[in-house]
């Protein structure tokens, strides 16, 4: 359909930065949204007014002056559970609503960190690429490797994903601790008051804490040192929770004994070091990319931006910072 056939009043959502493809076709498609262009300064004085919702991903989300160029902007629709992408502390003092996508893709992220686990400590890329480089009949078997069943492991934020990972990890009878800032009620598992004690009581630190200012650098070069030469690290979260110099610097001077990441501070940059570590594995930010947990973020996503256009209330909103004093 042609978007340019809509009226202006009909024309509430713009879509900022890239989405999954068939979300961005229902959002063309069924809401005429405006896509918004890499330039903005003509088209945001132009339609900024119109917009009433804003659909985006915590690979790009809004920050304080886009959000200032959208004068009626009522939510920003997040597809995906992080948003430290967008402002929220600006949507708070705006009374802009923001919504996420928990729940659906939390069996996806806490598999794919065990996953990281298991392929960290036991090598399993490594050794494929052993045996594809044709070394196994030359070189004799592979290298001996760390047993994952009945470890410590530390799990820096036991919210939804980290409970997940608590759970399956569990199972492999691992011992699980964990650090947030307060202790979870209830929680069956050991809270630690502080990340480097965490990290020196444990053989494997799996971070899962949201991303975003609070978080920044929580995993520090004294984190990382506490967790040693015979610690493994594995970042299913944010590139940005992990002083990522302090643990290259660390690996390389063999102070780290392996990492598993799924997420880097620049993405989609990977430390060139790391792509030469056999004791390393580097995924591209794919731990909730599965056609189902996809297809579930996408709904998600859109019942959010349904209900809010309809009613102003959205289905899973975030918790926003209190607006007391926010309204200066
Ligand atoms: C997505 C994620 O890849 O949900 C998140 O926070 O990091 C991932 O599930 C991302 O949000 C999609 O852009």
């Amino acid at each position: 359909m042609s978007t340019d056939t809509h009226p202006p009043q009909n024309r509430p959502v713009l879509q900022v930065g890239p989405l999954k493809p068939s979300l961005a076709q229902t959002l063309q498609d069924d809401y005429a949204a405006y896509v918004l262009p890499d330039d903005p300064a003509d088209f945001l004085s132009e339609h900024g007014d119109e917009i009433t919702a804003v659909v985006t991903s915590g690979r790009t989300g809004v920050d304080a002056e886009l959000m200032a160029a959208l004068p009626n902007l009522g939510a920003v629709v997040n597809f995906g559970v992080g948003y430290d992408t967008t402002d929220v502390d600006a949507a708070a003092a705006r009374g802009v609503l923001v919504s996420n996508t928990p729940d659906v893709l939390t069996d996806c992220v806490a598999d794919t960190a065990v996953g990281l686990v298991i392929d960290v400590m036991r090598q399993f890329s490594a050794a494929d690429r052993y045996v594809r480089a044709g070394r196994w009949p030359k070189d004799g078997n592979y290298p001996l490797t760390r047993q994952v069943s009945n470890k410590r492991v530390g799990i820096i934020g036991l919210g939804r994903i980290g409970g997940a990972i608590a759970k399956r990890l569990s199972a492999f009878g691992c011992v699980i601790c964990y650090h947030n800032r307060h202790a979870v009620d209830g929680s069956q598992y050991t809270y630690v008051g502080s990340p480097v004690e965490l990290a020196r009581g444990v053989d494997v630190l799996i971070v899962a804490a949201a991303g975003g200012a609070g978080t920044q650098g929580l995993v520090s070069r004294e984190v990382i040192e506490a967790l040693g030469s015979d610690g493994y690290l594995v970042n299913i979260a944010r590139g940005s929770v992990v002083d990522e110099a302090a643990m290259v610097d660390a690996l390389a001077g063999g102070r780290l004994a392996g990492a598993g990441l799924d997420v880097f501070a620049d993405e989609p940059n990977v430390p060139d070091t790391l792509l030469a570590m056999d004791n390393v594995v580097v995924l591209p930010h794919v731990a909730s990319g599965t056609v189902e947990t996809r297809a579930a973020m996408e709904e998600l996503t859109l019942r959010n931006l349904d209900s809010f256009l309809k009613s102003g209330e959205l289905v899973t909103p975030v918790p926003m910072p209190s607006r007391v004093g926010a309204d200066r």
